[in-house]
This record gives C-alpha cells, structure tokens and sequence, in this order.
C-alpha cells in the first residue's frame, strides 16, 4: 500500500505562464510545489490487516503515512464484536448513549449488531438518529432540558420517552407536550457514589428526600413510568451497580408507585493502565441480573445507556512527539483535541504504545512519561503515566488505545490545533 501526504508535483516548464517563464534560466529546472499540505485532513480506509496485533495501526503503516497532524482510527470489527457480547450478556435492552461517539459510521454498526435504541441528550442528536436510523427508539435522556427542545422531540421527532429529576423538570415536559397522555417516563435518582472516575450523581438524580415523592407523583402523568440511575462513569468495580439496584429497590418501594422500567445507566468500564484491570462484562451482567432478581426486577422491563463500554475499545489515536524535556513529551493532540479524559480532574491512564521513526533505533527500557498537548494552555496536561520506551525522541509517533469512547467527539480548534486525519477500518 502506497500513501504520501505530502507528494510533490513536478511542473514542467512548458505548462508555466509567460508571466513566469522569463524569469528561468534558459535551461529552467523543473519547480515543485506541494500539492497537499501535511495539515490538510484526510480520510482513510483501512482492513484488519493494517491492524497492529495490540491495538491502532501497524507500525510500517503509520512510518508510511508518516502524520503531521493526529489520526483517530475508528475499527468498526473492535466495535462490532463487543457490542454483540455487550447486547448478548446484559439481562435487557441495550440503549447507547450517543454522546460518547455520535460518529455515524459507529452508530450505523451498533444498530446493524443489535442496539435499537438510543440515549440522546439533545436536539442534535436526535436529528441525527431520526435522519441515519429512522427506525431507532428514542430516550430523551438530559434531566434538564429547554422546553423547546422538548416540544420539537415530542412533536417533531416523535421521541416520547423523557427523564426528569425535579417537580419543574416533570411540570416543563408536560407543558412543552400539552400534557400529552403517552409520555414514557423516567425518574433518574442520584444513587451512592462508588468507585468511578467522575460521580453522575452531584450533578443530576433526585435527591433521597425528595426521589419517592417524585416518582409518585411523576406516575400519575406518565403512560409508563421508569426509574434511572448512573452510577457514574468508568466503573471499575461491579458491585457499585449491586448496591444501586439495591437501593433503587428501597426507593421505588417508598413511593408504592407501579414502576414499569428500570434503567441502570451507563459507567461500564473499559480496562486501561490501571493496576487492577475491572472484571469482564459477563461478571458485571452475572451480578446485576442477580441482584435485579433478589430485589424483584426480574419481570420488569430493563434498560441501560451503555456508552465507554460499547465504543471505548474500537478507537485508538496516532499522535507525534514534536519535542521533549525529560519525562515531558510534547505531543501535537491535547485536552482540547481527542484527550479530553487524559487531562484534569478525570486523568484517564490510556494504554500508549511508540512507534519510532527510524525502525532501526533500539530502546533500553521503559519509563513513565508525561505529556503536554499542543496549545498554549497549561492546563493542556495529561499526567497518565504512560508508559513508553526510554529512548523515545521528537519525531516518533505514540499510538494511544481506547478512545472510541469521549475521545474525538470533545475536540475543538482552540488555538488552531483541531485539525485530524481519520482512518476507518472496515
Ligand atoms: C445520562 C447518561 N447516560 C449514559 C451515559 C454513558 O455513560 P458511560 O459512557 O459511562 O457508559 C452518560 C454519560 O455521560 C450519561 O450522561
């Protein structure tokens, strides 16, 4: 496979202007100008056998492409066969949560592998899916939404499931629908923090005081009544979903209201550098079907708004080191680009692999490293550590794992540095 970015063209002297050919020399060279800028975004497409055996693209390939600007690889099979065991383990209806990759080539493979239903959180994204999957089933799944939004879902898009975690939330639904009589409604309650990388129960959820009230009240409006959790994102230890189930159980009991749907969320872990890697999905399914029994769920409809564990796997990132000091390398993507989770209060330690520039270096050893993206902010840090050979230098590439999930969809152009390739495997 041949791929140049930045091939030259050779102009000969007889396609020049007679502006310009005065000014050659009677003999003129030939003038090269660059066809394509090394910056200029470009699409590929890839098979599995561009694949290196960990993760991301083969080492010769990426030398061949040889990147200026980041490349976010997107592997359709890596999606497609943890979706089919994601869908075959979890004891119900498996919805995706849109925001964490609303990549169209992703969300047509989910659906093609069994998702037929979608946690969308704005107008964006259910435009999107009613356009791309006309047929998907919509959950309107932000606890505070603009009445209009909620108008044009309801009337426009024909999305008819709603969450809420207030009295003035369930009051705006109703309004912005004219108390419609076939809404399918969820009462999302804040549930005890455990071990996640960011907690989704300060922000939203109803607060134990008021959670019962509400979904009592809720279920006199609500031609279907559901209960939601989240128990925050990352979730690397399974019996934080066992404890939720368990006191969403206790909650709904309070409220001797008939709950027709309960929907766990999302939080389902992907496994990074972490020294304790999190069970396998099928151990998280085995608890949670458990403990819906013990608490009985079991003949209840079930639900979860599975994002990082559906798509986390599926997307790597190539970037370049453009400069080092020490165990600080400069790379040319950051937290305002595809590295979001890596920087900040979240500090996701993302698998990082090195491809050397020449393939006859050697390395001795590996080191921890930092890395600094590419804008002037100093807050464009990502601690990781990633752990990468100590001979790494400006010029190489590091391939990072795991950003199907929260990774490209969060880029920006602050300071200029937006620009990606993409290259699909399929
Ligand atoms: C309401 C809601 N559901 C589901 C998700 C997906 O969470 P995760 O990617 O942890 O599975 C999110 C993530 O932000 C969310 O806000």
């Amino acid at each position: 496979m041949v791929i140049r970015l930045y091939d030259s063209v050779v102009l000969q002297p007889e396609f020049l202007s007679n502006d310009i050919l005065p000014q050659l020399n009677a003999e003129p060279e030939p003038i090269h100008i660059v066809s394509r800028s090394p910056f200029e975004p470009q699409e590929f497409r890839f098979g599995v056998a561009d694949l290196h055996p960990d993760y991301g693209l083969n080492d010769e390939l990426v030398r061949e492409i040889a990147p200026a600007i980041p490349v976010s690889v997107l592997n359709t099979h890596a999606m497609a066969s943890t979706t089919r065991r994601f869908v075959a383990a979890f004891p119900g209806d498996v919805m995706f949560a849109v925001k964490c990759n609303p990549d169209p080539i992703f969300l047509q493979a989910m659906y093609d592998n069994g998702v037929r239903r979608f946690d969308v959180a704005s107008l964006y994204e259910i435009a999107l899916l009613r356009d791309l999957l006309p047929e998907a089933r919509l959950y309107f799944m932000h606890p505070v939404k603009a009445p209009e939004a909620i108008a044009e879902a309801y009337y426009r898009h024909h999305v008819r499931a709603f969450v809420l975690d207030t009295d003035d939330e369930l009051d705006k639904i109703l309004q912005a629908t004219n108390y419609a009589d076939d809404l399918e409604l969820f009462v999302r309650i804040a549930v005890p923090k455990g071990n996640v990388a960011t907690d989704f129960s300060t922000k939203f959820g109803a607060k134990p005081d008021t959670a019962a009230a509400l979904i009592a009240r809720t279920g006199a409006h609500a031609a279907k009544l559901g209960v939601s959790f989240h128990v925050g994102t990352q979730c690397v230890d399974a019996q934080v979903y066992v404890n939720a189930i368990a006191y969403a159980a206790a909650v709904i009991a309070d409220s001797s209201a008939t709950v027709e749907v309960l929907d766990i969320g999302g939080g389902f872990p992907t496994v990074l550098c972490d020294d304790t890697p999190p069970p396998a999905v099928e151990t998280y399914m085995a608890l949670i079907h458990t403990a819906l029994a013990t608490h009985g769920f079991d003949g209840m409809e079930i639900l979860c708004e599975a994002g990082r564990g559906l798509v986390a796997d599926a997307g790597s990132l190539v970037v370049r080191v453009e400069g080092r000091k020490g165990d600080l390398l400069y790379i040319n993507d950051g937290t305002y680009g595809g590295l979001f989770e890596a920087g900040g209060a979240i500090g996701l330690p993302y698998p990082a692999r090195l491809v050397r520039r020449d393939p006859l270096r050697l390395g001795d050893g590996t080191a921890a490293f930092r890395l600094a993206g590419p804008t002037c902010d100093s807050v464009d840090m990502m601690n990781g550590p990633f752990m990468l050979p100590d001979d790494v230098q400006a010029g190489d590439w590091i391939v990072l794992d795991k950003l199907g999930a929260y990774g490209e969809v969060s880029r920006t152009n602050f300071n200029g540095f937006g620009a990606v390739h993409k290259a699909i495997i399929e």
